[in-house]
Order: C-alpha cells, then sequence, then structure tokens
C-alpha cells in the first residue's frame, strides 16, 4: 500500500499555481490544476531546468529553461526540447493538508 507524508498546506499552493517542495528528502513540484492537486519530480527531464520556477498553463507545466512542456497529470511531454517524461507520484488531500507517496 502507498505510503503517503505531508507535503504542503493546500493554502500554500492556490489554484492555477505551482510550487517546489522537498519531501523526505526529495524535491518534488506540487501543482494545482482547476483546484486538484498533481506533484511530479521538480527537475525537467531535458537539462534538470527546475519546473517550479516555470509556469502552469492549460494544465501543462512549461520549464523555465528551453520552454519544454510537460501534461501536469501525467508527465507526459508536451512540447520539445524535452523527450522524456517526468516522474507522477500519487496525491491525496486530507482536510488541510496535502499527502504525496514517494514510492511508485
Ligand atoms: S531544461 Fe527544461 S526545456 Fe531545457
Amino acid at each position: 500500500m502507498a505510503n503517503f507524508v505531508s507535503a504542503a498546506k493546500v493554502t500554500e499552493v492556490p489554484p492555477g499555481q505551482m510550487k517546489s517542495f522537498v519531501v523526505a528528502g526529495t524535491r518534488i513540484l506540487l501543482a494545482n490544476w482547476e483546484g486538484t492537486f498533481f506533484a511530479t519530480q521538480d527537475l525537467c527531464t531535458h537539462d534538470n531546468g527546475t519546473l517550479g520556477e516555470g509556469e502552469l498553463r492549460d494544465g501543462e507545466i512549461e520549464c523555465p529553461r528551453h520552454g519544454g512542456r510537460f501534461d501536469v497529470r501525467t508527465g507526459a511531454v508536451t512540447a520539445l526540447p524535452p523527450l522524456l517524461p517526468i516522474k507522477t507520484f500519487p496525491v491525496r488531500v486530507e482536510g488541510e493538508t496535502v499527502l504525496v507517496s514517494l514510492d511508485g
């Protein structure tokens, strides 16, 4: 069974925004897309851009370095130059807390 750990308060990531967090020693990106939270790795697969410094638009994470894009829900590449998807993590919200599972 997935082991969920506390990542952030719901209020720390308002709708339409995303932010980097360190959870159990792993840097992740937490995005709030239309009121639903999604978690991904925080490093771009193209050249390690910090995705938390990019933009969240139309359900896509845009890397601040060269404009690569990833689907916030699946991590799939939606715009080059990245070729490989980013990892995604299961998310659960309990009350005011966003929990993430880094297991899978
Ligand atoms: S490092 Fe992200 S697009 Fe190049």
